[in-house]
């Protein structure tokens, strides 16, 4: 087909819509509980808010964004995470001076240039929750305890939360020199873009996924080695309220995670079932972020889900959308295909899920067969004697039954038979 939809941008059919709906319904329900509130930020930013936010030497915005220029010369791109989006939002209407700590989610599409493969499109849509205004590790243990909440309702197994802290601004330079001289030591075995960012950014060498620079990175020198009594007191403190609420955690010093905002805490929930694209959340402090993009100096933390990902793990369960209409009306002539477009409207506003027939001409028993594909509970069936008794057949398709409603009042009528 000349039209097909182009590689990692994939369509979510009506099948598999009821999973994508129940998730999103219930991390509304668990995210108004923690006290969020749902931004919907535009899914197109400038450049600039993406390069000064994630970093100019991350994957992310050194290849993967989907970046043009404008017809007035502006550089613009599709939003490849929603965080920088949020907090812009959160300075440009100074949603601070309401009240300093905002707790934001928003959910929908991002879009990377990534190679398309098992749990990564080029497309892919987050769930993401953010806390702004509050630098304590209650805080971070209060998102990380909603993250695990959401992957929990439902009930996925064989997930674990690693946890790090990559330090601040005051310990950070240390390990990173250290880091250096460890990685120049061993830049041979390094790849070339790691030989590069061993010198620009060593952080990014613990994400590379060349074999050579994994085993390099798995004999460095440890982040939790150096950070500052600060950041060591607000790291303990976070992981004692993992463990009064009884939320299990490994710590691992490699976890950088892909974008340069972070400080101190990062975490992400890892699956096992998705082969090297196991991370199902991925999450962290950036308590620079916000001075940084020109706002006030508001610490934050938080994280985003991947929802392709965790539909991948929950399988294919399309409850409510596919399941069938309340009442099918089968009309048997112009006439009474008339009033049944008028009764249909009528059921509809009631509440009813309804569906009616298009083409009059249609014998009783296409359309009765018609009903049954749709998987209708109930059809009435009209014709010109049921118009002029007032009484129409109705048929429970489950039971196979039938009796006669009467046509006056009939969303009263429906209700009324059915319970
Ligand atoms: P991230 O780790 O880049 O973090 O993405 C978060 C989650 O989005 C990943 O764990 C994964 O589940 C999903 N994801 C990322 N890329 C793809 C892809 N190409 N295909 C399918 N799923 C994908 C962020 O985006 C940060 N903004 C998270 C955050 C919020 N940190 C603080 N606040």
């Amino acid at each position: 087909m000349d039209f097909a939809t182009i590689k990692g941008f994939k369509d979510i059919l009506p099948e598999e819509v009821g999973t994508w709906q129940r998730l999103e319904s219930e991390a509304r329900r668990i995210f108004r509980s923690f006290g969020f509130r749902e931004i919907k930020p535009p899914l197109l930013e400038k450049t600039e808010l993406f390069t000064r936010s994630i970093g100019e030497e991350t994957d992310i915005v050194s290849k993967e964004m989907y970046s043009f220029t404008d017809s007035k010369g502006r550089g613009l791109t599709l939003r490849p995470e929603a965080t920088a989006s949020v907090v812009r939002a959160y300075i440009q209407h100074r949603l601070y001076q309401k009240n300093p700590v905002q707790k934001l989610f928003t959910i929908g599409p991002m879009f990377r240039h990534e190679r398309p493969q098992k749990g990564r499109f080029r497309q892919f849509h987050q769930i993401d929750a953010e806390i702004i205004g509050d630098s304590g590790p209650l805080s971070d243990a209060e998102i990380i305890v909603m993250a695990m909440s959401l992957v929990e309702a439902f009930g996925l197994s064989g997930l674990s939360l690693q946890i790090n802290s990559l330090g601040c601004p005051k310990c950070r330079p240390g390990f990173k020199e250290k880091l250096k001289s460890y990685l120049s030591q061993k830049a041979i075995f390094l790849c070339g873009d790691c030989q590069r960012r061993a010198l620009t950014n060593p952080l990014r060498v613990f994400d590379c996924k060349v074999e050579g620079c994994k085993q390099v990175v798995a004999e460095a020198p440890s982040i939790l080695d150096f950070i500052c009594s600060d950041c060591e007191k607000h790291f303990k403190a976070l992981q004692k309220h993992l463990d009064s609420s009884e939320v299990s955690f490994a710590l691992n010093h490699m976890l950088v995670r892909g974008l340069d905002y972070y400080t101190r805490t990062t975490f992400e929930i890892q699956t096992e079932e998705l082969g090297s694209q196991n991370a199902v959340v991925g999450g962290g402090r950036y308590d620079g972020l916000c001075k940084q993009l020109g706002g006030p100096d508001h610490p934050a933390i938080g994280f985003a889900l991947g929802m392709e990902r965790l539909v991948a793990l929950m399988g294919k369960d399309g409850t409510s959308e596919s399941s069938g209409p309340d009442l099918f009306l089968a009309a048997l002539g112009e006439k009474a295909q008339e009033r049944v477009f008028q009764w249909a409207n009528d059921l509809r506003k009631a509440g009813f899920c309804v569906e009616i027939e298009y083409d009059p001409s249609k014998s009783l028993k296409a359309q009765m067969k018609r009903a049954d594909r749709l998987g209708a509970r109930l059809v009435l069936m009209v014709g010109e004697n049921e118009l002029s008794s007032g009484k129409g057949i109705l048929r429970d398709m489950v039971a196979k039954t039938q009796k006669e409603v009467g046509l006056e009042n009939l969303p009263a009528n429906i209700k009324e038979l059915m319970g």
